[in-house]
């Protein structure tokens, strides 16, 4: 894939607006049922409801339908594009016909929109999966999770390590003043550079492994979801997955690494896979990654698969399931995990936060539903826990704090009991927590309202339960800094 002049990226910009090839005119387009099978790699719904041979019908069978479309129609989308685009490697003719060598699609998230190229979506139609190394992938629901957690503040510089097509640097640059997109892969970096230009975005685009290419650098803020499937080397490496280095060594090295970027304040958010691995935790291992870094860290373990699963998982994903050497390369992964002595492999999100305090690590398996976008929870998390290392225990009690407005309370015991044998607070937003508390626990955050301070409502339910009142309060005030900290109590808002 070649460059393509910025002149041409603005008429191929201009061709696009005017076919209306938006996320909403494609989806209205599509209409319900053909986009959702698209969404499910199946496009002949799509082809039937594309055949009206406007420029945006053609748009949509030539990109995300990878349909050939006559050259005639092509010319009528793409006014004097198609050469250009058949020369920069985009596009290929054949006969009267016109293919896509790429995809183009309408992306969007929340009320905001984008044009991305990625490599074209393998395996629609239920052929078979067949990438090269190089592949650059789409928008994966990994990619739009790492973009739905990211503290969405504004920011002076922003990294994005392993950019691909670039979709965390698009996402960036709506808060971020100088966005650094770094890759291996030269056909990422060209995708990326063509992306950029294509949204009118600035993005540095760099080439380099890891941290090479910002050595020296620091970030308000390092956003990466970086290939991490942990695997045996094998030659058939997909750059956008497999790092070449062994078991969880590229997570390792991009956490480990990721302090000494950090400007004071910065955050650095990264998806990854880690192996649980005999006779040592998942939280010790990972934590031991984060041991003196200076951050605070929030690791959040979202699920564990177990290792015939995962490579089950993986070896679809490269398209061998169902090729002749599909059971021995499982084989190998297995044998391989067994003698690394990895039982179990956990999916989930770091964050991490640079302070200029004791750091406060906490590493947890929340394998629940939860709501996104999360960003602005981490962002508020962290102010939080700023907020209380400040503060003594007399200064917390005599706080007036407020309860979440979408906690709920929920009460579990035998009909007609006296008292509930367990009591739960859940919220309803964001990470939908859920914890198991006692009566004054409860008490305290039904009582949380901005009204009392902690210390008097905790004063008053000791009253109530017939407890001495020091011993409740010594008692309950490291509770009330962990319901700080999950978000079930607020502080009062600043006056
Ligand atoms: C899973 S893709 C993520 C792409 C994109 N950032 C997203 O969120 O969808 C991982 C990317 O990391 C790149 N990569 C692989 N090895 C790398 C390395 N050693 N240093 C930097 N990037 C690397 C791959 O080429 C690929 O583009």
């Amino acid at each position: 894939m070649d460059l393509l002049a910025p002149d041409l990226v603005d008429r191929l910009r201009s061709a696009l607006e005017a076919a209306g090839f938006g996320y909403d005119g494609v989806a209205s387009l599509l209409g319900t049922e053909a986009h959702r099978a698209l969404s499910r790699n199946e496009t002949t719904p799509g082809l039937r409801a594309t055949t009206g041979g406007s420029p945006l019908a053609t748009m949509v069978r030539l990109w995300p339908l990878q349909a050939p479309v006559a050259t005639a129609d092509a010319e009528r989308a793409l006014p004097g594009l198609v050469e250009p685009l058949v020369a920069a490697g985009l596009l290929e003719r054949s006969g009267g016909e016109v293919r896509a060598l790429v995809d183009l699609r309408p992306y969007a998230d929340d009320d905001r929109g984008w044009w991305v190229v990625s490599d074209l979506t393998p395996g629609l139609d239920g052929a078979p999966i067949a990438v090269g190394p190089d592949h650059v992938l789409g928008i994966s629901s990994a990619s739009s999770s790492l973009a739905q957690l990211t503290v969405r503040e504004p920011f002076g510089s922003a990294l994005d390590l392993g950019t691909g097509c670039g979709v965390q640097a698009l996402h960036l640059a709506d808060h971020v003043d100088r966005i650094v997109a770094t890759d291996v892969n030269e056909r990422a970096l060209a995708m990326t550079r063509l992306n950029a230009t294509l949204n009118r975005v600035t993005v540095d685009v760099r080439a380099g492994s890891l941290y090479e290419p910002v050595a020296g650098e620091r970030f308000d803020l390092v956003v990466t979801n970086p290939p991490f499937v942990v695997s045996p080397a094998t030659d058939e490496r997909l750059v956008y997955r497999d790092s070449g280095l062994p078991g969880d060594e590229m997570v390792r090295r991009v956490v480990t690494g990721a302090p000494a970027h950090l400007a004071p304040g910065g955050w650095a958010q990264v998806l990854a896979n880690w192996v649980h691995r005999r006779g040592e935790t998942w939280q010790d291992r990972v934590g031991g990654w984060l041991a003196g870094s200076g951050c605070d860290a929030w690791v959040v373990e979202r699920e564990v698969a177990d290792p015939a699963e995962y490579v089950e998982l993986w070896l679809k994903d490269a398209g061998v399931h169902g090729r002749p050497d599909y059971t021995s390369r499982y084989d190998a992964w297995l044998a391989w995990f067994e003698e690394q002595g990895v039982e179990g492999i956990g999916f989930g999100w770091l964050h991490l936060h640079r302070v200029d305090r004791e750091p406060v690590v906490h590493l947890e398996e929340w394998p629940f539903e939860v709501e996104q976008p999360l960003g602005r929870e981490v962002a508020e998390r962290g102010r939080r826990l700023d907020r209380l290392a400040g503060l003594t225990d007399e200064e917390l009690l005599a706080l007036r704090l407020v309860t979440r407005v979408d906690v709920r309370q929920e009460t579990v015991g035998e009909p007609g009991a006296a008292d509930p044998e367990t009591i739960v607070l859940r919220q309803q937003r964001g990470m939908r927590r859920a914890r198991q508390v006692d009566t004054a626990e409860a008490g305290l955050v039904g009582a949380c309202d901005g009204e009392l301070t902690t210390g008097q409502i905790l004063d008053a339910l000791a009253a109530l339960l017939g407890q001495e009142p020091a011993a409740l309060r010594t008692a309950t005030t490291p509770v009330v800094r962990d319901l700080l900290v999950e978000g079930f109590l607020t502080f009062p808002a600043a006056r």
